[in-house]
């Protein structure tokens, strides 16, 4: 799949009024800090779509991308930010579950772990909230760039093992160069063509 163009929609603070846009859904979920809006400008080809920032827990709300005139991407807060308060927290936890309670329109999630720390529990946890929704998953592993090419396969059995998948149920990518890209985009269509199929 090529991205030819995409552009925002909306952002919501609540998701009780979400209607959907009548176009595949794919979420993209993972920890604060992990580079969840800079994927979503790095498939766009974009700098500036989605809002990044080194500091942790900058988005905030549920943003909505159209791409390819064709597919929604979703940029969720991130979870398990260590300095944001129980309440802020939870907030952010219920707007995450509330999405994937009310969205008709979900083909599936990408989620993302850093490739250099063993997913945490709330990772876990996540996994399996999506296993336990039956939501297909795609899993990504970030900031490639950041370890040498000899540690690739060690930081992959880590990540597997912790989040209890095979190994070739992740992609390694960075959104810096761009690795990994191509292979991430294939399995975003196949989400978008079964739930295509399905609906059909
Ligand atoms: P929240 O919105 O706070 O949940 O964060 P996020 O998951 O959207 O992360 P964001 O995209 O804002 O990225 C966080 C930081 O990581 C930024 O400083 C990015 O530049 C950096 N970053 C993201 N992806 C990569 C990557 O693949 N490689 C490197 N080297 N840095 C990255
Ligand atoms: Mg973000």
């Amino acid at each position: 799949m090529e991205i030819k163009n995409a552009k925002f929609l909306k952002s919501e603070s609540g998701i009780s009024s979400y209607a959907g846009f009548g176009l595949p859904e794919i979420a993209v979920v993972g920890r604060s800090n992990v580079g969840k809006s800079s994927f979503i400008n790095c498939l766009a080809n974009q700098n500036k779509l989605a809002k990044t920032s080194s500091t942790p827990g900058r988005t905030r709300l549920v943003n909505y991308f159209l791409f390819n005139q064709n597919f929604v991407l979703v940029d969720l807060p991130g979870y398990g930010f260590a300095k944001a308060s129980k309440e802020e927290q939870g907030k952010w936890e219920s707007m995450i579950t509330g999405y994937f309670a009310e969205s008709d329109f979900l083909a599936g999630v990408v989620m993302l772990v850093d490739i250099r720390h063993t997913p945490t529990e709330k990772d876990k946890q996540m996994l399996e909230y999506l296993y336990t929704y039956n939501i297909p998953t795609i899993i990504v592993a970030t900031k490639q760039d950041k370890i040498k090419p000899s540690q690739m396969e060690s930081r992959k059995v880590d990540i597997c093992g912790t989040l209890k998948v095979a190994k070739d149920n992740i992609i390694l990518m960075s959104n810096q160069t761009r690795y990994g890209k191509d292979k991430v985009l294939a399995k975003m269509e196949q989400l978008i063509e079964n739930f295509k199929e399905e609906r059909a």
